[in-house]
């Protein structure tokens, strides 16, 4: 843990330290070692680091044709494993090719700070045959726990249509290409997956038309998405933008999202995600959940998302639960929020069910302490929707600064008044269109969150 943290400490000091002849350093460069500087050191210099030659490995010269035609997997995993030995070396994906990769796992334990410079495009291959089924995610990164960064400008692109159901069945005596060879394995696989890394970076590439949901982060800790972009259609199935799940201390911010499911998804076992500056439509919106499917606990807590515009959407802020869960959700805050022409724009759902039927069940994942602060623009369908659990009421609910018009219809519906049910907290402000559902935290006075069921 100790050395981890040393390491975190040293490597932007290393970095500023090779940058600094381009300017002043920036404030915060004069702790630790910088020799330029004459304040005492608060703790002893480290050694003088190696510094190796920054070491690139081009796939190009691996063997990879970049044809688009040509399998280049094996030398992607060839230019991986010479990359992986040397600390802060790059993989490097060349501008005006296109590569075509199978399913690859870029995989630890590797040497810290491991760069993958995409400047060229990578596609996913279209032929059934090169897919084993239940493969679950295209291109993975795992264990990497010092370091792992994604740059460039390049672009990953998933072919999703090859897996997607036709828009119309009526048409399928009558596909091309692909689809004449065969059928795509049932399991679609996520285009981009990181698992079990620390330190994480991904920025400046774009991420289209994934088969299932375009990038996402397991088991991951310091994350930083930035400056990206995931782009397929609106009615693509199950094409998530971003997907959280048992990571903590993430930034997203800066990153254009359109998709066919909900632009950011948070899972359980998330804290400390800060979102902001983000657009997201077409897409289900930004969304926390589905939690506690099957009866599992979830847990995710402290969550800011600010600064997001939502065009389009079917939600706007969401946070759904399955019933029969257990766990909570916890402090989170939703602020400086535009919406244009959004389905629903404020939603907690206790009642969450995708497909299927579901049971009505007295235990559920508890919903408290969620703030809403500015949020404006149009909907369609319903300004405020807060479904919550009879038996695990959601608490703490702040609504200021809310502005919500119903978008200019084409027929005469003007869409709904505010929905609440088991939703208790306060209006800090009146709103637009008045939230008078909402009942103040004071009427529950017998439910108790501190049960170990609801603990996490
Ligand atoms: C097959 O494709 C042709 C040309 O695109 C179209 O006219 C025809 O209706 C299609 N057949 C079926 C069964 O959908
Ligand atoms: C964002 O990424 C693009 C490459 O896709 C790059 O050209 C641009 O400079 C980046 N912008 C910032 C602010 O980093
Ligand atoms: C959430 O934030 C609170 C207050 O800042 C902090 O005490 C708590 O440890 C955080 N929870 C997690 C799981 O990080
Ligand atoms: C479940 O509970 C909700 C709210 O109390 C009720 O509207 C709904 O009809 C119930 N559904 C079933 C299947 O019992
Ligand atoms: C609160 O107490 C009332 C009266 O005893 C009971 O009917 C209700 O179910 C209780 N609510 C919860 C959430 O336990
Ligand atoms: C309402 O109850 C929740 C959960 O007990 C608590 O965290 C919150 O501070 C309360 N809010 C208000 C405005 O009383």
């Amino acid at each position: 843990m100790v050395a981890r943290r040393i390491r975190l400490l040293l490597l932007p000091l290393l970095l500023l330290g090779l940058c600094s002849h381009f300017g002043a350093a920036p404030a915060g460069a004069s702790r630790g070692h910088h020799k330029s500087k004459s304040k005492p050191s608060p703790r002893p210099a480290p050694p003088p680091p190696r510094a190796p030659a920054a070491a690139t490995f081009d796939v190009v010269s691996f063997g990879a044709k970049g044809d688009g035609l040509t399998d280049d997997t094996k030398a992607f995993e060839a230019s991986w494993a010479a990359a992986c030995k040397q600390e802060g070396s790059t993989v490097v994906v060349p501008s005006g090719h296109v590569f075509l990769v199978g399913q690859i796992s870029f995989a630890g334990p590797c040497k810290p700070n491991i760069i993958f410079q995409l400047d060229g495009t990578i596609v996913a291959p279209t032929s059934p045959k090169a897919w084993r089924s239940g493969t679950l995610q295209w291109l993975e990164f795992r264990k990497l726990a010092q370091g792992i960064t994604i740059r460039g400008d390049g672009v990953i692109e998933g072919k999703g249509s090859a897996w997607w159901p036709s828009k119309s069945h009526l048409i399928s005596e009558n596909q091309t290409g692909s689809q004449l060879e065969g059928k795509m394995p049932g399991t679609r696989p996520t285009a981009v997956r990181f698992y079990g890394s620390y330190n994480v970076i991904v920025t400046g590439i774009q991420i289209r038309n994934s088969a299932k949901c375009h990038l996402k982060f397991d088991n991951c800790e310091a994350v930083q998405v930035f400056n990206l972009s995931v782009s397929s259609p609106g009615d693509s199935p199950n094409t998530d933008g971003i997907h959280l799940q048992n990571s903590a201390n993430v930034v997203i911010h800066d990153v254009d999202l359109s998709c066919g499911d909900d632009c950011i998804s948070i899972q359980t076992g998330c804290s400390a995600v800060y979102v902001h500056d983000v657009r997201c439509g077409p897409g289900h919106g930004i969304s926390i959940g589905g939690l506690g499917m099957d009866g599992t606990k979830a847990c995710v807590s402290n969550v800011t998302v600010r600064g997001v515009t939502l065009s389009n959407t079917m939600t706007g802020v969401r946070i759904k639960t399955w019933q029969g869960g257990s766990g909570s959700v916890r402090n989170i805050r939703f602020s400086d929020i535009v919406m244009k022409d959004v389905r629903t724009a404020i939603t907690i759902d206790q009642f969450y069910c995708d497909g299927g039927r579901c049971r009505n069940q007295s235990s559920a994942v508890a919903v408290s302490d969620v703030y809403y602060t500015n949020i404006r623009g149009t909907y369609t369908d319903w300004p405020v929707y807060l479904a919550c659990s009879d038996s695990v009421p959601c608490l703490g609910i702040s609504l200021a600064d809310v502005e919500l018009e119903a978008a200019a219809a084409q027929d005469d519906s003007r869409g709904h008044d505010p929905f609440c049910w088991q939703a208790y907290g306060k209006l800090q402000a009146p709103t637009v269109p008045p939230i008078r559902c909402l009942k103040s935290n004071k009427s529950v006075d017998n439910w108790s969150s501190s049960t170990t069921e609801y603990s996490c």
